[in-house]
């Protein structure tokens, strides 16, 4: 039997997507596990689960070692992956938005310093509205750039508000909203299509049945 090999993203939104493969019947009891493995085995089912980095799902799905996964939004937009984006799973919901001092005053005449780490939708969205940009590119606690004087904004995703709040930041634009999606490999899509297509099938169902 063909093997389903499926990259998820290690953390807290893994734990709540795995719960939504599971009920879908892509079940793998081991990976309850309280242990540090990251490779996770259902012989039965033809099911191998991997624990990745977030940001790598969509590196182990296009280059096909794994031939589905779980990415945001965020992730495919910024490095636009090529993959299947099969479905939104509705979970990992945020937004990017772009982020300021409570009393940073934009002069649309000057050059805006961005930090972010998302710099391509940074840049595509100030293209797209025709201003000048600085990118700053920073790989984590991007909140810090504009306490520093190093950047006047942040593009960065939002969930609760609470470190922008804590950072004495506001958000003044919203990007766009982001949300976990289950992508897959191209040639893997052609050659295991029959199971991509029961575990899109049955995860659909899940996220229709959370939004009734
Ligand atoms: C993200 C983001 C913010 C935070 C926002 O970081 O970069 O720092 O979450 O969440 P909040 O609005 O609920 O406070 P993440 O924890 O994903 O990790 P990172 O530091 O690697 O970006």
């Amino acid at each position: 039997m063909n093997t389903l090999n499926i990259a998820l993203p290690k953390g807290r939104l893994g734990d709540k997507v795995y719960g939504m493969f599971a009920r879908a019947g892509f079940e793998c009891p081991d990976i309850l596990e309280e242990n540090r493995k990251l490779v996770f085995e259902n012989a039965a089912l033809g099911l191998r689960y991997f624990w990745v980095k977030p940001s790598d799902v969509a590196v182990y799905v296009e280059r096909g070692a794994a031939d589905v996964g779980v990415a945001g939004k965020d992730i495919l937009l910024e490095y636009a992956p090529e993959v299947y984006e099969l479905l939104d799973l509705n979970v990992g919901k945020c937004r990017m938005a772009v982020a300021a001092k409570h009393d940073f005053y934009d002069d649309q005449r000057r050059t805006l310093r961005v930090a972010t780490k998302f710099t391509n939708i940074a840049a595509a969205y100030f293209g797209a509205l025709g201003r000048d940009i600085d990118i700053i590119h920073l790989n984590g606690s991007v909140e810090i750039a504009p306490l520093l004087g190093l950047s006047d904004v942040i593009v960065d995703i939002v969930e609760t508000g609470r470190t922008l709040q804590e950072n004495h930041l506001e958000v003044r634009e919203t990007v766009l909203p982001i949300s976990a999606r289950l992508i897959a490999n191209k040639a893997s899509y052609e050659f295991k299509r029959e199971m991509i297509d029961r575990l899109c099938a049955g995860l659909a169902k899940i996220v229709e049945g959370s939004e009734a």
